[in-house]
């Protein structure tokens, strides 16, 4: 599929290597639905099994939306697909906070996917530890591992901040120096909150890691993120997968700041990795 088909003058333009500009959200939602569609027909094709962990946060939102429609839903098969998350809020799944929630209410109640295929996180539980635990042994039970013991998603999508955090990630947080957990339960000190997310070592075992970020209010760290060399590196700077494609999809607001700054695609080199980072 790519974007065959889609209106030429609504194509995202690549701006920066694996940089892609759409004109707007809604544009930015479709170009990520034709993608969606084609990485589950190859993992599909090659392991049966399409294996994605979803982003929290309102930017996914749209996405969600446009492949529970009439268009899309029809072009996954979705008995294949088992949906994990990134992160998760410490709320029950009916809270409006949950991550969980607000893609069942998206996507989940309106296509054909085995409950048995949709893996939440359940961090309204008490024991925010145990429910870590639980959700490492789920997805030792349905990932493979890479080479260093890592589980392996086909895709992970993720956001960002206008601080520059992922998933649960905060800048200045012990946890970006994580090494060997696969699931963390930060509280993270400036929402006063607990959360449950995947690790940054979990994030760069993905085949495929796409970034969706939509709105002015995220230009400028997202030029910061992608051509900047802050010190310490913002945690969506971190994420860079090992044996994967790093992907940004972001619209013309989010990329105000890449325009004319934007060097050749040979300079813009990925940030140097945190040290102690392989
Ligand atoms: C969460 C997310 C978080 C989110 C960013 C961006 O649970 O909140 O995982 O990392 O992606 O905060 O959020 P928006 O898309 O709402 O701007």
């Amino acid at each position: 599929m790519g974007d065959t088909g889609a209106n030429l003058n609504l194509l995202p333009r690549e701006v920066l290597p694996g940089v892609l500009v759409c004109p707007n959200a809604e544009e930015l939602a479709r170009a990520a639905a034709r993608r969606f569609v084609d990485w589950a027909w190859q993992s599909i094709a090659r392991d049966g099994q399409f294996h994605v962990a979803l982003s929290g946060g309102s930017t996914p939102q749209a996405l969600y939306r446009v492949l529970a429609s009439q268009e899309f839903r029809g072009q996954i098969d979705w008995p294949r697909l088992h949906l994990f998350w990134g992160d998760e809020r410490a709320v029950p799944p009916d809270d409006p906070e949950s991550n969980y929630g607000n893609a069942r209410r998206e996507l989940l109640v309106r296509v054909p996917i085995p409950g048995a295929n949709v893996h939440r996180m359940e961090a309204e539980d008490p024991n925010l530890g145990r429910a870590a635990h639980h959700y490492e042994e789920l997805l030792r039970r349905y990932l493979s591992l890479d080479d260093r013991g890592f589980p392996v998603f086909h895709l992970v999508l993720l956001g960002m901040g206008p601080d520059g955090h992922t998933a649960s990630l905060f800048p200045g947080s012990r946890l970006l120096r994580e090494t060997s957990r696969w699931v963390s339960t930060p509280n993270v000190a400036k929402l006063g909150k607990r959360r449950m997310t995947l690790t940054l070592p979990v994030l760069d075992a993905a085949r495929r890691v796409v970034f969706l970020v939509a709105g002015s209010e995220k230009a400028a760290t997202l030029r910061e993120v992608l051509l900047g060399h802050p010190e310490p590196p913002l945690p969506a700077q971190m994420v860079q997968p090992r044996n994967g494609e790093r992907i940004f999809l972001v619209d013309e607001a989010a990329a105000a700041l890449l325009g004319a700054a934007a060097p050749s695609a040979a300079a813009a080199q990925p940030p140097a990795k945190p040290k102690g980072r392989t």
